[in-house]
């Protein structure tokens, strides 16, 4: 049997996508192990559910570090005695340093809920409510040194709704991020990544659909 991809998952609150990420791997549909969980916040929910399965957990509290550098330097040095092949950022909310992005170059991934380019940051379910926009969704990328501004793994498209507020927008599109992160893995742990500046192509993938989505629906 291939040797699985060993993570690193980095959360900051609830953890539902590690919980996800947990759940394929227990399923047996991801190819990985999570050797090491970390947060910096000490009551990320996400903790009980690594706990839960058994899963090494660490610590930082972010208010310990003099700085960013020393934050991350502790930051290296837990994930690399760990042995990680890959940095899952799972709603880690932190800035990593030029150091960190180095140090793991090509190896750290992010799930963002928005269709990137548009909307990065922060709040941005209500941003694309208020911009009115009719699709949103999520992407799995690369992380580089912008913000949500890396390579484009894989992408989810969810429709925005006229009675959608933010919250339920945030729970349609948090059903399709606990798809497309383990798959987004899954093509890591098989090597069928290939990335080429910002063009990230996917080796063999299966069920390709070329039709088009439309909201609200066409009609005939
Ligand atoms: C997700 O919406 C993710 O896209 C964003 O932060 C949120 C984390 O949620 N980066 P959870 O902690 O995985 O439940």
């Amino acid at each position: 049997m291939a040797e699985l991809l060993k993570l690193g998952v980095l959360i900051s609150g609830s953890g539902s996508n590690l919980q996800s990420i947990i759940d394929h791997i227990e399923k047996g549909t991801l190819p990985a192990q999570i050797k090491i969980v970390v947060s910096n916040n000490p009551e990320a929910y996400g903790l009980t559910r690594a706990k839960k399965h058994g899963i090494p957990c660490a610590v930082l509290k972010h208010q310990n570090f003099l700085n960013r550098e020393d934050f991350d330097c502790e930051l290296i040095r837990i994930l690399q005695n760990a042995g990680v092949d890959l940095i899952v950022l799972a709603g880690f909310m932190r800035i990593l340093t030029r150091d960190f992005l180095h140090i793991f170059e090509q190896k750290i991934i992010n799930i963002h809920p928005a269709l990137l380019p548009a909307f990065p940051g922060t709040h941005v379910q209500q941003k694309a409510i208020d911009y009115g926009v009719k699709f949103s969704g999520c992407t799995v990328h690369f992380v580089d040194e912008g913000v949500d501004t890396g390579p484009i793994i894989i992408q989810a498209v969810v429709p925005v709704l006229p009675d959608d507020n933010a919250e339920t927008l945030a729970n349609r599109i948090l059903k399709e991020e606990h798809k497309i992160y383990p798959q987004a893995i899954r093509y890591f742990a098989e090597g069928r990544i290939i990335k080429n500046g910002r063009h990230v192509e996917i080796k063999n993938f299966r069920n390709p659909d070329h039709a088009a989505i439309h909201n609200p629906p066409l009609e005939r």
